[in-house]
Protein backbone atom coordinates (compact mmCIF):
# COMPACT_ATOMS: atom_id res chain seq x y z
CA UNK A 1 0.00 0.00 0.00
CA UNK A 2 0.76 3.52 -0.63
CA UNK A 3 -0.72 6.68 -1.00
CA UNK A 4 -0.20 9.65 -3.35
CA UNK A 5 0.31 13.16 -2.43
CA UNK A 6 1.25 16.71 -3.40
CA UNK A 7 5.23 17.01 -2.37
CA UNK A 8 8.04 19.46 -3.69
CA UNK A 9 11.28 17.88 -5.17
CA UNK A 10 13.94 19.51 -5.10
CA UNK A 11 15.83 18.22 -8.40
CA UNK A 12 19.10 18.89 -8.09
CA UNK A 13 21.99 21.50 -6.36
CA UNK A 14 20.49 25.30 -7.77
CA UNK A 15 17.52 23.79 -9.89
CA UNK A 16 14.45 25.11 -8.91
CA UNK A 17 11.64 22.84 -6.68
CA UNK A 18 9.14 21.00 -8.61
CA UNK A 19 5.68 20.57 -7.11
CA UNK A 20 4.02 17.28 -8.07
CA UNK A 21 2.04 13.95 -6.79
CA UNK A 22 4.47 11.30 -5.12
CA UNK A 23 3.62 8.16 -3.92
CA UNK A 24 4.82 7.25 -0.12
CA UNK A 25 4.66 3.86 1.43
CA UNK A 26 3.22 3.07 4.35
CA UNK A 27 5.42 3.17 7.66
CA UNK A 28 7.18 -0.25 8.51
CA UNK A 29 8.76 -1.25 12.01
CA UNK A 30 9.58 1.77 14.25
CA UNK A 31 7.73 4.51 11.86
CA UNK A 32 5.13 6.55 12.21
CA UNK A 33 3.03 8.35 9.17
CA UNK A 34 2.47 12.20 10.20
CA UNK A 35 0.14 14.43 8.39
CA UNK A 36 2.37 17.15 7.90
CA UNK A 37 0.29 20.45 8.98
CA UNK A 38 3.80 22.87 8.96
CA UNK A 39 7.12 23.11 7.89
CA UNK A 40 9.41 26.47 8.59
CA UNK A 41 12.14 27.23 5.67
CA UNK A 42 15.31 26.91 7.47
CA UNK A 43 18.73 27.66 6.34
CA UNK A 44 19.52 24.22 6.32
CA UNK A 45 16.74 23.59 3.25
CA UNK A 46 18.60 26.79 1.77
CA UNK A 47 22.23 24.84 2.35
CA UNK A 48 21.30 21.58 0.63
CA UNK A 49 19.21 23.27 -2.33
CA UNK A 50 22.38 25.83 -2.99
CA UNK A 51 24.83 23.45 -2.27
CA UNK A 52 26.92 25.13 0.52
CA UNK A 53 26.60 22.08 1.90
CA UNK A 54 26.49 18.21 0.95
CA UNK A 55 23.51 17.16 3.04
CA UNK A 56 22.04 14.45 0.78
CA UNK A 57 21.46 12.97 -2.73
CA UNK A 58 18.78 13.92 -5.18
CA UNK A 59 16.36 14.10 -6.16
CA UNK A 60 14.99 14.70 -2.89
CA UNK A 61 11.91 15.93 -0.77
CA UNK A 62 13.52 18.91 1.17
CA UNK A 63 11.79 20.04 4.97
CA UNK A 64 12.76 19.09 8.29
CA UNK A 65 11.27 21.97 10.57
CA UNK A 66 7.70 20.11 10.79
CA UNK A 67 4.60 19.58 12.90
CA UNK A 68 1.72 17.54 12.49
CA UNK A 69 -0.63 14.60 13.00
CA UNK A 70 0.39 11.19 13.43
CA UNK A 71 -2.24 9.22 10.91
CA UNK A 72 -0.77 5.54 11.09
CA UNK A 73 2.19 3.81 13.48
CA UNK A 74 4.18 1.04 12.22
CA UNK A 75 5.23 -2.09 15.00
CA UNK A 76 6.86 -1.63 17.56
CA UNK A 77 6.01 2.05 18.48
CA UNK A 78 4.56 2.64 21.95
CA UNK A 79 5.28 6.63 22.50
CA UNK A 80 2.61 7.79 19.75
CA UNK A 81 -0.58 7.04 18.60
CA UNK A 82 -2.88 7.86 15.91
CA UNK A 83 -3.96 11.25 16.32
CA UNK A 84 -1.17 12.83 18.67
CA UNK A 85 0.22 16.04 17.34
CA UNK A 86 4.03 15.85 17.07
CA UNK A 87 6.76 18.02 16.63
CA UNK A 88 9.28 16.09 14.18
CA UNK A 89 13.39 16.41 14.50
CA UNK A 90 16.50 15.96 12.25
CA UNK A 91 17.20 13.71 15.28
CA UNK A 92 15.39 10.70 15.55
CA UNK A 93 18.16 7.37 16.99
CA UNK A 94 18.66 4.13 17.34
CA UNK A 95 19.36 3.44 21.06
CA UNK A 96 21.97 1.27 20.30
CA UNK A 97 24.98 2.43 18.63
CA UNK A 98 28.29 4.02 19.84
CA UNK A 99 26.71 7.62 20.51
CA UNK A 100 23.13 6.66 21.29
CA UNK A 101 24.98 4.14 24.33
CA UNK A 102 27.12 7.27 25.26
CA UNK A 103 23.86 8.95 26.18
CA UNK A 104 24.14 11.19 22.76
CA UNK A 105 21.26 10.13 20.57
CA UNK A 106 21.96 13.83 18.53
CA UNK A 107 24.96 11.84 17.05
CA UNK A 108 23.54 8.76 16.33
CA UNK A 109 25.19 6.92 13.86
CA UNK A 110 22.20 5.34 12.34
CA UNK A 111 20.56 8.26 11.45
CA UNK A 112 23.73 10.01 10.49
CA UNK A 113 24.51 7.25 7.91
CA UNK A 114 20.81 6.90 6.96
CA UNK A 115 20.77 10.64 6.07
CA UNK A 116 23.58 10.81 4.19
CA UNK A 117 21.92 8.10 1.97
CA UNK A 118 18.83 10.19 1.63
CA UNK A 119 16.83 7.09 3.34
CA UNK A 120 15.19 6.02 6.43
CA UNK A 121 17.32 4.16 9.02
CA UNK A 122 17.88 0.94 6.35
CA UNK A 123 18.51 3.82 3.56
CA UNK A 124 15.82 2.83 1.70
CA UNK A 125 13.09 5.13 1.11
CA UNK A 126 9.39 5.45 0.58
CA UNK A 127 9.04 8.01 -1.39
CA UNK A 128 9.07 7.65 -5.20
CA UNK A 129 7.57 9.23 -8.46
CA UNK A 130 6.15 7.52 -11.14
CA UNK A 131 8.32 4.74 -9.80
CA UNK A 132 12.15 6.65 -9.49
CA UNK A 133 13.04 6.83 -6.15
CA UNK A 134 12.95 10.48 -4.41
CA UNK A 135 15.03 10.79 -1.34
CA UNK A 136 14.32 11.51 2.20
CA UNK A 137 16.13 14.46 3.66
CA UNK A 138 17.32 14.36 6.77
CA UNK A 139 15.08 11.77 7.55
CA UNK A 140 12.15 14.03 7.57
CA UNK A 141 10.75 15.45 3.99
CA UNK A 142 8.34 17.75 5.29
CA UNK A 143 7.71 19.64 2.68
CA UNK A 144 5.00 17.36 1.33
CA UNK A 145 1.53 16.79 2.70
CA UNK A 146 2.71 13.24 4.24
CA UNK A 147 5.57 11.54 6.31
CA UNK A 148 7.26 8.81 6.85
CA UNK A 149 9.70 9.17 10.06
CA UNK A 150 11.34 6.69 12.33
CA UNK A 151 9.35 7.43 16.02
CA UNK A 152 12.18 8.13 18.01
CA UNK A 153 12.07 11.67 15.81
CA UNK A 154 9.18 12.68 16.92
CA UNK A 155 7.76 14.38 20.04
CA UNK A 156 3.81 14.21 21.42
CA UNK A 157 2.81 17.72 22.05
CA UNK A 158 -0.56 19.39 23.72
CA UNK A 159 -3.03 19.60 20.96
CA UNK A 160 -3.94 23.63 22.51
CA UNK A 161 -0.38 24.00 20.94
CA UNK A 162 -1.01 25.40 17.71
CA UNK A 163 0.95 23.02 15.28
CA UNK A 164 2.73 26.56 12.54
CA UNK A 165 4.56 27.82 16.08
CA UNK A 166 5.39 23.78 16.85
CA UNK A 167 7.17 23.72 13.95
CA UNK A 168 9.82 26.26 14.99
CA UNK A 169 10.43 24.82 18.08
CA UNK A 170 11.24 21.61 16.03
CA UNK A 171 14.71 23.72 14.55
CA UNK A 172 15.56 27.23 14.59
CA UNK A 173 14.24 27.16 18.57
CA UNK A 174 15.66 24.17 19.47
CA UNK A 175 18.92 24.79 17.61
CA UNK A 176 19.35 28.88 19.32
CA UNK A 177 17.67 28.26 22.54
CA UNK A 178 19.72 24.77 23.25
CA UNK A 179 22.87 27.21 22.42
CA UNK A 180 22.38 29.70 24.90
CA UNK A 181 21.56 27.37 28.19
CA UNK A 182 22.80 23.61 27.01
CA UNK A 183 26.28 25.15 25.24
CA UNK A 184 27.08 28.30 26.15
CA UNK A 185 25.56 28.18 29.77
CA UNK A 186 24.61 31.70 29.75
CA UNK A 187 24.17 33.51 33.49
CA UNK A 188 22.10 35.88 34.66
CA UNK A 189 23.63 39.44 34.53
CA UNK A 190 25.72 38.81 31.70
CA UNK A 191 26.98 40.69 28.61
CA UNK A 192 25.75 38.70 25.15
CA UNK A 193 26.21 39.46 21.58
CA UNK A 194 25.00 38.32 18.71
CA UNK A 195 26.00 37.47 14.84
CA UNK A 196 23.10 37.08 12.63
CA UNK A 197 19.49 37.41 13.70
CA UNK A 198 17.60 35.09 11.23
CA UNK A 199 15.68 31.93 13.02
CA UNK A 200 18.10 30.68 14.80
CA UNK A 201 20.24 34.12 16.09
CA UNK A 202 16.22 35.58 17.29
CA UNK A 203 16.28 32.14 19.36
CA UNK A 204 19.73 32.47 20.58
CA UNK A 205 18.35 36.68 21.56
CA UNK A 206 15.51 35.44 23.40
CA UNK A 207 17.30 32.42 25.17
CA UNK A 208 19.55 35.07 26.04
CA UNK A 209 16.78 36.65 27.69
CA UNK A 210 15.15 34.14 29.24
CA UNK A 211 18.39 32.88 30.95
CA UNK A 212 18.57 36.68 32.64
CA UNK A 213 21.28 38.14 30.38
CA UNK A 214 21.93 42.27 30.96
CA UNK A 215 23.21 43.14 28.20
CA UNK A 216 21.88 41.44 24.48
CA UNK A 217 23.39 43.20 21.46
CA UNK A 218 22.03 41.84 18.15
CA UNK A 219 24.47 42.14 15.23
CA UNK A 220 22.55 42.16 11.52
CA UNK A 221 22.78 43.62 7.77
CA UNK A 222 19.15 44.37 7.92
CA UNK A 223 16.99 47.01 10.44
CA UNK A 224 14.23 45.18 10.10
CA UNK A 225 16.02 42.34 11.55
CA UNK A 226 17.76 44.38 13.85
CA UNK A 227 13.74 45.51 15.01
CA UNK A 228 12.40 42.10 15.40
CA UNK A 229 15.77 41.12 17.78
CA UNK A 230 14.55 43.75 19.80
CA UNK A 231 11.22 42.34 19.93
CA UNK A 232 12.13 39.46 20.93
CA UNK A 233 14.92 40.92 23.88
CA UNK A 234 18.18 42.44 22.16
CA UNK A 235 18.71 45.67 24.01
CA UNK A 236 20.44 47.12 21.47
CA UNK A 237 21.12 46.39 17.42
CA UNK A 238 24.34 46.96 15.62
CA UNK A 239 24.36 47.23 12.12
CA UNK A 240 27.31 45.75 10.75
CA UNK A 241 26.80 46.82 6.98
CA UNK A 242 27.12 50.89 8.24
CA UNK A 243 30.48 50.14 10.25
CA UNK A 244 33.04 48.03 11.76
CA UNK A 245 30.16 45.57 14.40
CA UNK A 246 33.47 45.00 16.16
CA UNK A 247 34.11 48.56 17.36
CA UNK A 248 31.21 49.58 18.07
CA UNK A 249 30.62 46.46 20.81
CA UNK A 250 33.90 47.11 22.18
CA UNK A 251 33.31 51.50 22.55
CA UNK A 252 29.68 50.10 24.15
CA UNK A 253 30.61 47.67 26.81
CA UNK A 254 34.43 46.74 26.04
CA UNK A 255 33.47 42.91 25.40
CA UNK A 256 31.00 40.33 26.00
CA UNK A 257 31.10 37.06 28.20
CA UNK A 258 29.03 34.97 25.41
CA UNK A 259 28.94 35.70 22.07
CA UNK A 260 27.03 33.52 19.10
CA UNK A 261 27.39 33.75 15.85
CA UNK A 262 24.63 32.20 13.64
CA UNK A 263 25.61 32.35 10.02
CA UNK A 264 28.64 30.78 9.68
CA UNK A 265 30.62 32.42 8.05
CA UNK A 266 34.16 33.21 8.18
CA UNK A 267 34.13 36.96 8.31
CA UNK A 268 31.71 37.05 11.08
CA UNK A 269 33.11 34.48 13.33
CA UNK A 270 36.35 36.61 12.95
CA UNK A 271 34.30 39.78 14.09
CA UNK A 272 32.76 37.52 16.94
CA UNK A 273 36.14 36.23 18.47
CA UNK A 274 37.00 39.70 18.36
CA UNK A 275 34.14 40.86 20.76
CA UNK A 276 34.82 38.26 23.52
CA UNK A 277 35.99 39.26 26.89
CA UNK A 278 38.33 37.21 28.90
CA UNK A 279 37.30 34.38 30.25
CA UNK A 280 34.24 35.12 27.85
CA UNK A 281 33.03 31.97 25.13
CA UNK A 282 32.36 31.98 21.37
CA UNK A 283 29.37 29.76 20.34
CA UNK A 284 29.51 28.69 16.73
CA UNK A 285 25.55 27.81 15.82
CA UNK A 286 25.90 28.93 12.09
CA UNK A 287 26.92 26.04 9.98
CA UNK A 288 29.95 26.94 7.61
CA UNK A 289 30.35 25.65 3.66
CA UNK A 290 31.79 21.96 3.93
CA UNK A 291 35.29 22.15 3.78
CA UNK A 292 36.09 25.91 5.42
CA UNK A 293 39.13 26.31 6.80
CA UNK A 294 39.11 29.16 9.82
CA UNK A 295 41.53 31.65 10.40
CA UNK A 296 41.65 33.66 13.80
CA UNK A 297 43.79 35.35 15.80
CA UNK A 298 45.46 33.89 18.52
CA UNK A 299 46.14 36.35 21.27
CA UNK A 300 42.91 36.29 22.93
CA UNK A 301 43.69 32.79 24.05
CA UNK A 302 45.60 33.61 27.20
CA UNK A 303 42.59 35.76 28.55
CA UNK A 304 40.82 32.07 28.78
CA UNK A 305 38.58 32.62 25.73
CA UNK A 306 36.88 29.58 24.70
CA UNK A 307 35.39 28.81 21.36
CA UNK A 308 33.31 26.11 20.94
CA UNK A 309 30.95 24.19 18.28
CA UNK A 310 27.59 23.19 18.85
CA UNK A 311 24.83 21.00 17.10
CA UNK A 312 21.43 21.19 17.16
CA UNK A 313 21.54 23.22 20.45
CA UNK A 314 22.96 20.01 22.35
CA UNK A 315 19.29 19.67 22.86
CA UNK A 316 17.43 16.81 24.26
CA UNK A 317 14.48 16.96 22.60
CA UNK A 318 12.31 14.62 25.14
CA UNK A 319 12.63 17.23 28.16
CA UNK A 320 13.28 20.44 25.82
CA UNK A 321 10.36 20.58 22.99
CA UNK A 322 8.17 19.67 26.12
CA UNK A 323 9.59 22.67 28.53
CA UNK A 324 9.75 25.00 25.25
CA UNK A 325 5.97 24.41 24.58
CA UNK A 326 5.34 25.46 27.88
CA UNK A 327 7.29 28.70 27.51
CA UNK A 328 5.23 29.59 24.24
CA UNK A 329 2.40 29.00 26.19
CA UNK A 330 3.20 31.31 29.37
CA UNK A 331 4.41 33.95 27.05
CA UNK A 332 8.12 33.32 27.92
CA UNK A 333 8.87 32.12 24.18
CA UNK A 334 7.77 34.76 21.45
CA UNK A 335 6.89 33.02 18.11
CA UNK A 336 4.25 34.33 16.37
CA UNK A 337 6.34 37.41 16.28
CA UNK A 338 9.45 35.36 14.22
CA UNK A 339 6.64 34.13 11.81
CA UNK A 340 6.60 36.53 8.56
CA UNK A 341 5.03 34.79 6.42
CA UNK A 342 2.71 31.47 5.81
CA UNK A 343 2.87 30.06 2.75
CA UNK A 344 1.78 27.15 0.58
CA UNK A 345 3.28 25.03 -1.01
CA UNK A 346 3.18 26.23 -5.05
CA UNK A 347 5.10 29.41 -3.47
CA UNK A 348 7.77 27.32 -1.82
CA UNK A 349 10.59 28.55 -4.60
CA UNK A 350 9.82 32.61 -4.11
CA UNK A 351 9.76 31.37 -0.74
CA UNK A 352 13.48 30.53 -0.51
CA UNK A 353 14.56 33.43 -2.65
CA UNK A 354 13.54 35.50 0.35
CA UNK A 355 15.67 33.56 2.53
CA UNK A 356 18.45 33.35 0.33
CA UNK A 357 18.10 37.57 0.50
CA UNK A 358 17.90 37.22 3.97
CA UNK A 359 14.48 38.81 3.52
CA UNK A 360 11.31 38.45 6.30
CA UNK A 361 12.36 35.89 9.49
CA UNK A 362 10.78 32.49 9.31
CA UNK A 363 8.81 31.61 6.40
CA UNK A 364 6.51 28.56 7.17
CA UNK A 365 4.79 25.91 4.47
CA UNK A 366 1.16 25.68 6.05
CA UNK A 367 -1.29 22.89 4.65
CA UNK A 368 -4.80 23.20 4.67
N1 LIG B 1 26.67 40.38 9.53
C1 LIG B 1 25.61 40.17 10.33
N2 LIG B 1 24.47 39.57 9.92
C2 LIG B 1 24.40 39.18 8.64
C3 LIG B 1 25.47 39.35 7.75
C4 LIG B 1 26.66 39.99 8.23
N3 LIG B 1 27.73 40.20 7.46
N4 LIG B 1 25.11 38.81 6.55
C5 LIG B 1 23.87 38.32 6.70
N5 LIG B 1 23.42 38.54 7.96
C6 LIG B 1 22.13 38.17 8.55
C7 LIG B 1 20.96 38.11 7.60
O1 LIG B 1 20.41 39.40 7.37
C8 LIG B 1 19.98 37.20 8.37
O2 LIG B 1 19.14 37.94 9.22
O3 LIG B 1 22.20 36.85 9.07
C9 LIG B 1 20.90 36.30 9.20
C10 LIG B 1 20.91 34.82 8.74
O4 LIG B 1 19.68 34.29 8.99
P1 LIG B 1 18.96 33.13 8.14
O5 LIG B 1 19.42 33.18 6.74
O6 LIG B 1 17.50 33.21 8.47
O7 LIG B 1 19.58 31.79 8.77
P2 LIG B 1 19.11 30.88 9.99
O8 LIG B 1 18.01 29.97 9.59
O9 LIG B 1 18.90 31.72 11.19
O10 LIG B 1 20.39 29.98 10.19
C11 LIG B 1 21.61 30.57 10.61
O11 LIG B 1 22.60 28.47 11.08
O12 LIG B 1 21.91 26.36 10.49
C12 LIG B 1 22.80 27.37 10.23
O13 LIG B 1 23.51 27.20 7.98
C13 LIG B 1 22.64 27.85 8.83
O14 LIG B 1 24.29 29.47 8.59
C14 LIG B 1 22.94 29.30 8.91
C15 LIG B 1 22.74 29.66 10.36
ZN1 LIG C 1 16.83 23.53 10.46
ZN1 LIG D 1 22.07 5.39 17.41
Amino acid sequence: MSLSMKAAIAPGVNQRIVVADVELGDPRAGEILVKIVASGLCASDLNALDGKRNLVPFPAILGHEAAGVVIQTGPGVDHVVPGDHVVLSIVPSCGTCKYCSMGKPNFCTTAGNAMGAGGLFDKESLLTLNGERLNHFLCVSSFAEYAVVPASGAVVIPKDMPLDRAALISCAVLTGYGAVMNTAKVTKGSRVVVFGCGGVGLNIIQGARIAGAKDIIAVDISEEKLELAKTVGATMGVNASTGDPVAAIREYMGGADFVFEALGREETVRQAWLTVDAFGSLTLVGLMKSGTQLSIPADPFVNDQLIQGCYFGASNIKTDVPNLVGKYMNGDLLLDEVISDRISIDQINEAFDQLKNGEGARSVLVFE
